[in-house]
């Protein structure tokens, strides 16, 4: 028998998926003490079952890696038979290597502490750069869903013609050449530099027609903006009809959908993370995955 749960940040998706799949569905009770110190109570009944946790790691990554340590705990201290986390978006990815001395590496610490926490873990498009499969940090199952397929169909719906693809970094062929080869039309992948956290340049290496396209931005990851304002002003340079940025994961970070929304005409993105902009719906990926072995 399974039981779906939610903390904080994925309450809507984790309703959704229990209606879908037709069982119960609570909401993990958690705060603090005067102290600051956790509390959290579980107050359905787990025992027996299975427990699908469902948690993006936005907002308040941190919080989040301890609130999904504590209730798996506390579901297998109440007799939970197993526990999968579906976490939409996986925090930590990015500081993927020690970048400077003394540095920890974030991805390899929050996947050591999910190996020994959780059963399975499910996500979508986990930000793989240096580290290349989930499989070389999760020694528990790792099941990676990727988006292309909706964000194409959404593309072509929305778009009926006239459209070229763009991804705004090197890492970001892998949804730019895939969305762009399942429509059929042109894409390019920008240069980045990454300045600092907060400052980025982007150059255009190989140049294709944009004059009076409909543009779209392909990224995994919309954190403060700045990467997606750059390829578009690339864009509005070379003469593009329209300009969309679609993000998997938009995490919006300093203000970051109010600085985009001057240099777009769409910003849309997945309800990995709940947000205004959530116009593209992972359920259908993830129901496939859940009725494949639950
Ligand atoms: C990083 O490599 C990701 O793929 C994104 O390009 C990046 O996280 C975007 O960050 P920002 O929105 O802050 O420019």
């Amino acid at each position: 028998m399974v039981i779906i749960t939610s903390i904080n940040n994925s309450n809507k998706l984790a309703k959704k998926l229990a209606k879908e799949l037709n069982c119960e569905y609570f909401k993990t009770e958690v705060s603090e003490f005067p102290d600051k110190d956790l509390y959290l109570k579980i107050k359905e009944k787990v025992k027996g079952k299975k427990l699908i946790i469902v948690e993006s790691f936005q907002p308040n990554p941190n919080k989040t890696l301890l609130n999904i340590i504590f209730t798996s705990q506390t579901a297998k201290d109440l007799g939970a038979k197993k526990v999968i986390l579906f976490c939409p978006y996986l925090a930590f990815m990015r500081q993927d290597k020690r970048f400077n001395p003394g540095e920890a590496i974030n991805a390899k610490i929050m996947s050591k502490l999910l190996n020994e926490n959780i059963d399975k873990i499910i996500t979508v498009d986990p930000h793989l750069h240096r580290i290349l499969k989930l499989k070389d940090i999760f020694t528990i199952p790792a099941i990676k869903l990727t988006s292309n397929h909706i964000i194409a169909e959404f593309i072509k719906k929305k778009f009926k013609k006239d459209i070229a693809i763009i991804g705004p970094d090197w890492e970001s062929y892998q949804w730019a050449d895939e969305i762009s080869a399942e429509i059929g039309v042109e894409d390019t992948v920008l240069e980045k530099t990454r300045n600092t956290s907060r400052n980025v340049n982007v150059e255009v290496k190989k140049e294709i027609n944009i004059k009076n396209k409909n543009i779209i931005i392909v990224d995994d990851i919309i954190s403060t903006g700045n990467t997606m304002i750059k390829a578009a002003k690339e864009a509005k340079k070379r003469g593009a009809k329209t300009i969309t940025a679609i993000g998997v994961h938009g995490l919006f970070v300093e203000n970051g959908y109010k600085k985009m929304e001057k240099y777009f005409d769409n910003i849309f993105t997945i309800n990995t993370i709940e947000h205004l902009t959530n116009k593209i719906d992972i359920s259908t990926e993830i129901l496939k995955e859940l009725n494949k072995k639950i």
